[in-house]
């Protein structure tokens, strides 16, 4: 029987996915990689559920009619708003529809609350998010979730406890950072004036806060912006020293271990290191800013999602 041989999908709104595939690369470099980035649709941060959910299930649905056996939702919102229900109504119908390939979908919140734990010595995390993923509550209820098993922490001495009992969980949507990175403003001095609106906002609702999740792909980019914010303000607002998490290791860790642990999905992956590039908006625009954020020359091609 001829081997099927398949890539893995990594699909975002727009550029934040490249901070997760440059992550995940560097950790699986041997597989071969297929990146999609709505941009002409991004942000989707603002839309409502069934915007992201129907937005989403057509780039799904695109990656596996491209080979791609695995895709993973390099977005937090899309992880959010559409993932639960691409697994649960979608994905039987769709399984075994590409040449008899077995495919899954992947998100990122659940590895990234997996992290917590092991870093926050107060309990106090902070979420920066997107209103959808802020509404959403998933990295609330996720965290919630950990609090369950914080008989576990406190007996391991991790984290302290609430009076309640669980973490004390801050979130703060952040509607015009995705907007600045996808314009390429966000380490422009404009982009100041908006890392400083939401870090403080968040820092005064709970001082105590030693632990910040970048829970959007894009954010990254704006790491400089922020570690350099918390360098210079951090003990104005804040109790304690913050810890910042972002999201690429902690995903390719995780997907790494998915492989391992599911050698159906990982014998059906082709390995020869390629990647390949594809936008919603114009090629050219995508490659130039794709190679400023990758550090590496990107060659997008362009193509329509419906
Ligand atoms: N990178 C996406 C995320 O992780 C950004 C969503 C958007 O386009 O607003 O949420």
């Amino acid at each position: 029987m001829q081997r099927i041989m398949a890539k893995i999908g990594i699909f975002d709104s727009g550029y934040g996915g490249l901070t997760i595939l440059e992550a995940i690369r560097r950790e699986l470099p041997q597989y071969d990689y297929l990146y999609l980035g709505d941009n002409a649709r991004a942000p989707y941060g603002t839309h409502s559920f069934d915007v992201i959910y129907r937005y989403t299930l057509q780039a799904v649905k695109y990656l596996f009619s491209q080979d791609c056996a695995l895709v993973i939702l390099a977005c937090n919102t899309a992880s959010a708003k559409a993932l639960r229900t691409i697994q649960q109504k979608n994905l039987p119908s769709l399984q075994g529809g590409a040449g008899g390939r077995l495919v899954n979908v992947l998100g990122v919140i659940r590895p990234t609350v997996e992290a917590v734990p092991a870093i926050t010595k107060t309990g106090h995390i902070g979420i920066l998010a997107t209103p959808a993923t802020v509404s959403s509550e998933s990295y609330v209820l996720e965290l919630e979730k950990l609090s369950v098993s914080k008989a576990v922490c406190q007996q391991s001495g991790l984290y302290s406890v609430s009076p309640q009992g669980g973490l004390i969980i801050t979130q703060q949507a952040c509607p015009l950072w995705v907007p600045l990175i996808e314009n390429g403003e966000h380490l422009n001095p404009g982009a100041d004036y908006f890392v400083d609106l939401y870090l403080r906002q968040i820092l005064e609702k709970d001082p105590q806060i030693d632990t910040l999740i970048l829970g959007c792909t894009h954010y990254p980019l704006l790491l400089p912006k922020i570690s350099q914010w918390i360098r210079n303000n951090g003990k104005r607002f804040a109790a304690s020293d913050i810890q910042v998490i972002s999201q690429g290791y902690l995903e390719a860790k995780s997907l790494a271990d998915y492989l391992v642990r599911h050698p159906e999905y990982a014998s059906q992956l082709s390995q020869g290191g390629s990647c390949r590039y594809l936008t919603t908006e114009n090629a050219d625009r995508f490659s130039q800013s794709a190679s400023l954020f990758l550090s590496s020359p990107v060659q997008a091609e362009h193509i329509d999602l419906e």
